[in-house]
Formats: C-alpha cells, structure tokens, sequence
C-alpha cells in the first residue's frame, strides 16, 4: 500500500511560511485574534486542532467572539444537506463583520468545500471570503495564509488527490483529558448515500509505531481518554502486516491509568478478533458504536454495506456475549430512496432486537456525485418525516430504561468536569462511556475513582463516591 506521506522538507518549508506570518502580524497594535470553527464529525474536530495548532505558532490567540476576531475560519461538513445550509448561513452573516473590519481574514476549508461546485458557489456568492480550501492541504495552511497577507489575493486551493498523511502537525487540542488521534483518514467503502469518500479521498492508514508514540506520550502529559479515530477503523493497516485488534493490543500494554476508545466501526469488517481483544483488555472501552443504517436487508444491498441483518445481529450477540457491559450504539437512516415503509419496520425491528443504548438517526439526505443520489426516491418528505418520528419514538422508550441495570453497581469513573446534570457535581466517562455525574472536589479531575450508580437517566447516571 502506497501511502502518500508528507516529507520532512515539505513540513520544514511551512515552519518557514510561520515564521513569515509571525513577522507579519507581529506589526499589528494587538495580538491577532483567530475565531475557529469546527462542524461535523471528530475527524473534522481533529483537523481543527491542528489548523488551531498552527495559528498558535503563527502568532494567533483565540476568541469566542467574531465581532473582535481578526481571522475567522470555518472547517465544514458535507454529510447532509443541513450541514452545508448551515455554513451558506454562516458565511453570509460574515458580510457586515468584513465591511466593518475589511482586514479581517476570512477562510472556509474541510469536506463541504472539497466538492468544487460548492467551493466555485462559495467563491461567487461571498467576494470577501479570502481562503478556501479542501481536505488534502491542510498542512498548507501557512503558505496560504501568508499568500494572502502577502498578495492580498483570494486564493482557492483544492487539489484533487487520493490524499496524504502529514505527521508532527501541532495539535492545540480543545480538551485537557480526552485527545483524538486519528489512525487512518479517507475510506475506501462507497456507501451510495454517503459523500465522504469523495471529500477525504482514498482509505490510508499512519504507521503504528507513529500511533504509539503518540499516544504513550499523550499519557505521559496527562491526557486520560484517548479516542482513535478514522472512517472504519476496522480496515485499519489493510495491506500490511497489522491490523486494528493488533493495533489495540499494542496500546492496551501501555504504562498508566487510561481508556482508549474508538470510531467508527463497520459491520462489515468488525472480527470475532477485534471483540476478544476488546473483551481481553484492561483499557479499552466497552463501547461499540456499530453504525447499522437500516435492517432491511434489500435496502443495506442498495446502501452497498456488504453486511445482512442476520450478520449484524450475530455480530451484536457475540460482543454481547464476550463483553456482557458492552454499550451499543449506532446510526441509522430513514427513507433512503426506494425503502418502503415495510423496508423502515425491520429497521424498527432490528432496534427492538439489539436494545440500542442509543441511536443517532438521520433523515436521508441526497448527496450530489454519490450512486443514491441517482435513484429513484418516490417517498414524500412529510412521509419521510413520519416514519423518522416513529423511529425516534421506538429508540426513546428504549434508551428510556438503557441505563436502569447499573444502579445498585459500583463503576470506575474517569472524572472530567464539572457536573452536566448539576453544575455542583463533577461529571465523567464509565468504562462503557456513560456520563456519570456525582458528588466531588476538584483534587479528583483527571483522575479515575468508584461510583456506586444511585440514579439511572436516559442519557446519564448519578451516583455517589465509595470511599
Ligand atoms: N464512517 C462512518 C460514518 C460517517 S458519517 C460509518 O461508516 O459508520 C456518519 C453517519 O451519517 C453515517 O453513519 C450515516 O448514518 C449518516 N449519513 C451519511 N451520509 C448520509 C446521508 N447522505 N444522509 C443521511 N445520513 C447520512
Ligand atoms: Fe461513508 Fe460508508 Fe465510508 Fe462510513 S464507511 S464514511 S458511511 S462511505
Ligand atoms: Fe466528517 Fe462531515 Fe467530513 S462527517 S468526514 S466532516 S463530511
């Protein structure tokens, strides 16, 4: 497997364009400030802590506020329509700012702007966008950014590749327990409804030694919670000789107290392996979110997932059966073109069979240039609407008693925060990954400590400390 990985001198070259932005905006009266945002999935999260990584060491401070930003850049999702609505909405509204404040830097990068339609409609419709750029030049940044500073100059930069690996980015990550590392980037699987692997290119794994040292280091400075991320992490190393279970047996032997969890997994490719090793492991989450889209079995054909109702449902059953705490999660999508509402009730079904703890559902959204979008979708938006509120109903009455089984259970808790039912507990992450809020003082963030489960909600537990 030939993967494109960004050289030393290409990364030495944009510490240069660093230095250069540096020197520009040392010259300003204040410290420039950067407004970032970040939408769609982790993966894009993660890439933000670089791009955010990066305008650090270029000079830049941060700021929550637009009005006082002196550059404003946007990462954005294309994985349903309202995802990009959202972001038209978004960068009109910077108009009246760039009147203002006509230094102002404003940039639009990530997946949405990767399909060139929707980068030349951007470019059309908002003149005082200064930057666009797609997925595979992130690392990039710098050279883009000082072309402008330097040029005044729009610039659009959107190559189109099967993508690359860039490593020793800096990271400015946004939490000080939990930190995303991704495995691999891209996805070779073509699901018809879904357009990522036309915006983040072909599937490619980074090495596991670059993984490990990552992520030892990562817990060496304190982070407790460390999440791999990539498209199917279960075609991680595809083509050489390791593999996702390997991968995670090699990062369960670390040093120190930790999770590792991960996402996302397809059904396709999650082995009996991948269970055991998980069922084996003293720091992997007993989480599996397994995205199963719909339970009728001529729909997942039309979807090309490669996997039947019937190999979903062994699958659940084994990791059930090895790993009896295991939280379940998944995605599912309502009314892709051609289901019928006898399609849609197995998918109800198939929900009241698993239990789902919970369930991320979506309305089928048509993706221009993916196969879906070609097909024929004779069912109404209101129809769609319907079938979608009964799904939500089914989950909701399900994921109503998901967490009852744990009271009167004591569990390790990871304590991150500041409580998300009351402000005076301290909140954190089960070995399930369940939100357990609980009474506490600030010695215990960052530290793991027993809970004894008093109270089960439909998305969280509380409980009390065992002393
Ligand atoms: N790589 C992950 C999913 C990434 S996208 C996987 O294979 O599981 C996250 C979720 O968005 C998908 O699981 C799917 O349920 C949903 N999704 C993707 N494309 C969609 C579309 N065109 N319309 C509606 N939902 C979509
Ligand atoms: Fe999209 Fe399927 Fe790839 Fe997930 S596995 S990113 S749903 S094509
Ligand atoms: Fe993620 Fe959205 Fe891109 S889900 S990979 S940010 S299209």
């Amino acid at each position: 497997m030939a993967t494109d990985i960004v050289t030393k001198e290409e990364l030495n070259e944009q510490n240069l364009f660093i230095q250069r932005v540096r020197a520009v905006t040392h010259v300003f009266d204040h410290k420039p400030l950067a407004y970032t945002h970040s939408y769609g999935c982790q993966q894009n999260v993660s890439d933000s802590e670089k791009l955010d990584g990066m305008l650090a060491e270029m000079g830049f401070d941060f700021t929550d506020s637009l009005e006082n930003a002196d550059l404003v850049l946007y990462n954005t999702c294309a994985v349903r329509e309202n995802a990009e609505n959202r972001v038209f909405g978004n960068v009109g509204a910077l108009k009246h700012l760039k009147e203002k404040n006509p230094d102002m830097i404003i940039a639009v990068c990530g997946c949405m702007v990767q399909q060139e339609h929707i980068a030349e409609r951007m470019k059309q419709r908002f003149p005082y966008v200064d930057l666009i750029f797609g997925t595979h030049v992130l690392h990039k940044f710098p050279e883009m950014l000082y072309g402008i500073y330097e040029k005044g100059k729009r610039i659009m930069c959107i190559p189109d590749c099967d993508g690359v690996v860039a490593e020793g980015l800096p990271v400015r990550r946004s939490d000080k327990y939990k930190a995303s590392v991704p495995i691999m980037y891209g996805c070779n699987n073509f699901c018809t409804f879904c357009i990522v692997p036309k915006v983040r290119g072909r599937e490619r794994s980074r090495r596991p030694e670059e993984i490990i040292a990552e992520v030892r280091e990562l817990i060496n400075s304190g982070f407790r919670e460390i999440l791999l991320l990539g498209q199917n992490v279960n075609s991680y190393g595809k083509g050489t000789d390791t593999d996702f279970p390997a991968l995670l047996r090699e990062l369960d032997k670390l040093e120190g107290e930790f999770i590792i969890s991960f996402m996302t997994s397809h059904p396709k490719d999650c082995s009996h392996d991948l269970i055991d090793t998980i069922a084996g492991s003293h720091h992997i989450s007993h989480h599996l979110h397994l995205p199963v889209q719909s339970g009728s079995d001529r729909i997942l054909k039309l979807m090309n997932r490669h996997y039947d109702s019937a190999k979903y449902l062994s699958l659940v059953d084994y990791a059930k059966e090895k790993i009896p705490d295991i939280q379940l999660t998944t995605d599912i999508i309502v009314g892709f073109p051609g289901e019928t509402y006898e399609d849609f009730r197995m998918t109800v079904e198939l929900m009241k069979q698993v239990k789902f703890d919970s369930a991320f559902t979506f309305i089928y959204s048509r993706r221009e240039g993916t196969k879906a979008a070609e097909m024929e979708d004779p069912v109404s938006d209101e129809e769609k609407g319907k079938w979608f509120r009964e799904l939500l109903d089914v989950q909701g009455e399900l994921g109503e008693r998901a967490y009852e089984k744990y009271v009167g259970q004591t569990l390790r808790v990871l304590c991150e925060g500041r409580g998300r039912t009351d402000e005076k507990l301290l909140t954190g992450k089960s070995r399930q990954n369940i939100i357990v809020d609980f009474a506490g003082g600030d010695e215990l963030l960052g530290r793991f400590t027993e809970v004894k489960i008093t109270k089960a909600l439909p998305w969280a537990l509380v409980g009390e400390i065992i002393r």
